[in-house]
């Protein structure tokens, strides 16, 4: 890959072919309707954590970053970030976009001052970026997962320290 790779927050023109590449990616339309529906969401919806890959004006890759919740038995509630879902082109898979988009979501949502992101993925995966069992810090999925898929990282030193509890996805994600 000899041209570079441009990795930049979505416009609203790159919608359509972010429905097409999710739905390309997945082989089905539920997670690029699920990107549609978060984008729905103020509550959760975060524009510049909505990254795509450009590569010669294309898109072929997208990773989005939303707001979600962990509650604790107080009733104590903290947001953090989830990331889902993530896509490349069948074609460009492979090449390292998948981590690159990953990086830079993982940059920008420290720069907006984010302190922690969840993710339910491939578990030798994310811990290459630095992600690692959720249950290291007590954090639980709000539904039945193996421990070694359900991960989380901090994007700032002691992100998650003091922070325990189940984590609530917002009900775009129940449609999934
Ligand atoms: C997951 C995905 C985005 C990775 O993109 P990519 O550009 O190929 O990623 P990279 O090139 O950075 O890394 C590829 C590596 O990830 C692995 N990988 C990532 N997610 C994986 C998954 N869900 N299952 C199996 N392997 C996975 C690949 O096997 C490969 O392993 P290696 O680095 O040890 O060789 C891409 O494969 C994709 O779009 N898949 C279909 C949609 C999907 O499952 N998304 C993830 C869930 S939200």
């Amino acid at each position: 890959m000899h041209s570079p790779l441009i990795l930049i927050t979505e416009t609203p023109d790159n919608f359509n072919a972010v429905f097409e590449l999710n739905k390309i990616a997945f082989g089905q339309a539920n997670e690029a309707m699920l990107v549609d529906a978060l984008r729905r969401n103020s509550n959760v919806f975060i524009p510049e954590l909505s990254i795509v890959a450009l590569y010669k004006d294309a898109i072929v890759g997208h990773i989005l970053f939303t707001k979600v919740w962990i509650t604790d038995h107080q009733g104590n509630k903290y947001q953090s970030l989830s990331l889902a879902p993530m896509a490349v082109l069948p074609a460009y898979q492979n090449q390292g976009i998948g981590g690159q988009l990953i990086n830079k979501g993982l940059s920008v949502a420290a720069a907006l001052g984010h302190k922690s992101v969840i993710v339910l993925g491939h578990e030798h995966y994310y811990p290459k970026f630095g992600f690692k069992p959720a249950n290291i810090w007590h954090i639980k999925a709000p539904f039945d997962v193996p421990s070694k898929n359900f991960m989380a990282i901090e994007l700032v030193t002691n992100g998650l320290a003091q922070i325990n509890g189940t984590v609530f996805y917002p009900p775009e994600f129940d449609a999934v």
